[in-house]
């Protein structure tokens, strides 16, 4: 490796409110694959994933689910780690928002930012939605001027807000993309946020007080800061950023890969953010299109959402990741169907590379006992092999800097064709019918065998495990890493005389009948999963319930009701009253004296009348209720669990 050639790719990170999906795994597979890519030619690489677990939002679905947010963001936290390992994802670290030392460096950059006059209070103004908590802007709002997400009505209202002097860096902006022009990538997008800057930028409210899952603001604890700033802010703090001198050498980062719909966030509020802390602005910012299925978008109401966990078990890591590198030119929006899948693993893996290896490997066997032959005698169509690895080589190398990693493939894909025609054309089969062919013979297998050496540095940022298996399989070293770029397509580095290692096909071919049928059985196994697993509360939300044992002290009917009986119960608490629907099933001698379960933190409610503080747990057939008794012997207010 040499220290001088660092490079920093960065993922965004992700909300832990939700599960991983495909969209997610998208990101985060390409992100390895240029990490792996350029790790191999020799450079530095730091490559950051991690999530993004403050905010609103955040704390609404915890709340949903019984949760505190710092559980639901541990849960699904442990979900992306894990699947981050199924794929075989190799970033140097995992940033968390909840960290100190992410907490400590959004402080440090708003006070770089304030130091240079940039941040004031103010008042923002907004739509606000009660039950949503949420603000609106006035062009997101339905007509009527109805919540976007609920539908109810908002209220116009102001709150005391943090702003940060954005609109001071409009021309700095404006004036980075133009004279960069790789900052914004691909350049469709690129026109599309000089638009929007042209259209004016207004100051941000980068603060919040109405709620309080978040940083709170140094000055005023009542200000949370608003979550882009706090997450945005993650490419610096897991450097270390503002107190570790070694890890600065990674800034500025060489790609942040991001979503389109996120792009602005990366190319306009956190540019602005930099050059107002005096830091310099990432030398690049993707965005990648986003994934449909079937035609439709992903959505955990449609339940289409791909469990990337359950594609991987179906498919295998390598095919999952291939396929989500070589379908859609990556910029571009994509569907994903399982028959696109299953084309791509019995086409391209399958027929083409598989093939490759398998045929090569069984003539080896064949002809020379399993031992790499030597390369021993010369003719012009080998030619045809090294420049085919050389311009694919140089190809990819190109490509991949620019993150086409489709056309990265097509090209590593035109050698694997070559040296399968080459093998067509040279026909070692004949070769070997006759004994004074075996030099040519021993320096076609030779060639090809060293050719699917060279083509497995190609396949391995994409598909690292295969790369290996390749590797062992004829006989090769299981070393990835060059000095550089050039040596990638150096030719001759096989060792003649080493034994192949146990033959087994890379890739077998699916039979696509038989895997679909599977998949939409299994897929509708997974749905009634799903259903089942959406019913279930959590251990947390269960605890929340409190039940006790209850003495029944005194009992009688309540006048106009034939259903509701009027109980003074002990839980513990020397007596409270309950209302309760029983009166059908039981006369108020029936009960009285009893021992009986009691949920005893149900806000109080009134009942005709009479505040009810609790409630008696019953079973009831639809006729008639069955009081869930407890022995006599159990003192009153003991907890039930
Ligand atoms: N937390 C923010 C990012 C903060 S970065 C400082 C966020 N998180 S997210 O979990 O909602 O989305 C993360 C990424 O997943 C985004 O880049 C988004 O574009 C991507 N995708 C989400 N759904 C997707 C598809 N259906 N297809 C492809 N990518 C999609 O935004």
């Amino acid at each position: 490796m040499n220290k001088d050639k660092t490079f920093y790719v960065t993922t965004p990170i992700y909300y832990v409110n939700d599960k991983p999906h495909i969209g997610h795994a998208y990101t985060t597979v390409a992100a390895d694959v240029i990490s792996r890519y350029k790790r191999m030619c020799g450079y530095d690489v730091f490559f950051l994933t991690g999530t993004d677990e403050h905010g609103q939002k955040m704390e609404q679905s915890a709340q949903k689910q019984g949760l505190k947010p710092i559980e639901l963001a541990d849960k699904n936290n442990e979900r992306f780690r894990a699947l981050w390992k199924e794929l075989n994802i190799s970033n140097d670290d995992f940033i968390r928002t909840t960290q100190k030392r992410h907490k400590d460096a959004v402080l440090e950059i708003i006070k770089k930012m304030k130091a240079n006059g940039d941040i004031y209070l103010g008042e923002y103004e907004g739509w606000y939605c009660t039950p949503c908590e949420a603000y609106w802007t006035e062009t997101q709002l339905l007509e009527g001027n109805l919540c976007p997400d609920c539908g109810r009505e908002t209220a116009k209202l102001k709150e005391s807000s943090y702003f940060f002097k954005m609109s001071k860096y409009q021309d700095a902006i404006l004036d980075h993309i133009n004279k960069n022009p790789d900052f914004i990538r691909p350049e469709s997008r690129r026109n599309e946020i000089i638009s929007f800057i042209k259209e004016g930028l207004r100051d941000l409210s980068i603060s919040r007080i109405n709620f309080s899952w978040g940083i709170p603001m140094e000055e005023n604890e009542k200000h949370v800061i608003y979550v882009w700033v706090d997450a945005l802010t993650n490419y610096l703090s897991a450097l270390g950023y503002f107190n570790n001198e070694e890890n600065k050498k990674y800034w500025p980062a060489d790609f942040h890969i991001v979503g389109k719909d996120i792009l602005r966030f990366h190319t306009v509020y956190w540019p602005a953010m930099l050059l107002s802390a005096g830091i310099s602005l990432p030398k690049s910012v993707f965005a990648h299109g986003w994934w449909t299925v079937d035609g439709q978008k992903m959505s955990k109401s449609m339940g289409n959402a791909i469990d990337p966990f359950w594609l991987v078990e179906m498919f295998g890591r390598d095919a999952f990741r291939y396929f989500l590198m070589r379908e859609v030119p990556f910029g571009l929006d994509g569907d994903f169907s399982f028959k696109a899948l299953i084309h791509r693993i019995n086409g391209d893996l399958a027929n083409d590379l598989g093939n490759l290896v398998s045929r090569t490997i069984g003539m080896v066997n064949k002809y020379f006992e399993g031992v790499v032959p030597k390369y021993l005698e010369k003719d012009s169509i080998d030619e045809n092999v090294y420049n085919a690895i050389a311009k694919s080589a140089k190809e990819a190398d190109e490509q991949l800097n620019k993150l086409a990693y489709n056309k990265a493939l097509l090209s590593i894909w035109e050698s694997i064709s070559v040296m399968n025609r080459y093998i067509d054309e040279a026909k070692p089969w004949a070769l070997a019918k006759d004994e004074n062919k075996k030099a040519r013979l021993s320096s076609v297998l030779y060639t090809v065998l060293d050719g699917i050496r060279a083509i497995s540095y190609l396949v391995y940022p994409f598909m690292p495990e295969t790369a290996l298996e390749i590797r062992k399989q004829i006989g090769a070293d299981n070393n990835f890493n060059v000095e550089s770029e050039k040596d990638l397509s150096k030719m001759g580095l096989l060792k003649s005389g080493v034994k192949l290692g146990q033959a087994s096909s890379v890739f077998p071919r699916l039979d696509e009948k038989e895997m679909l049928e599977k998949i939409y059985g299994t897929k509708e196994e997974k749905k009634e999963e799903a259903k089942v697993e959406d019913n279930l509360i959590d251990f947390a939300a269960f605890e929340k319930v409190e039940i006790k044992a209850g003495k029944i002290l005194e009992v009688e009917n309540v006048k106009k009701s034939e259903k509701l009986l009027k109980l003074l119960v002990d839980v513990g608490d020397g007596g409270r009253t309950i209302v309760s629907g029983i009166a059908k099933s039981y006369a108020p001698e029936d009960l009285k004296g009893k021992t009986i379960a009691v949920v005893t933190n149900l806000k109080p409610a009134k009942l005709i009348g009479i505040e009810s503080r609790g409630m008696i747990l019953a079973a009831s057939n639809g006729e008639k209720h069955f009081v869930l008794e407890l022995p006599e012997s159990i003192p009153a207010g003991t907890k039930i669990k």
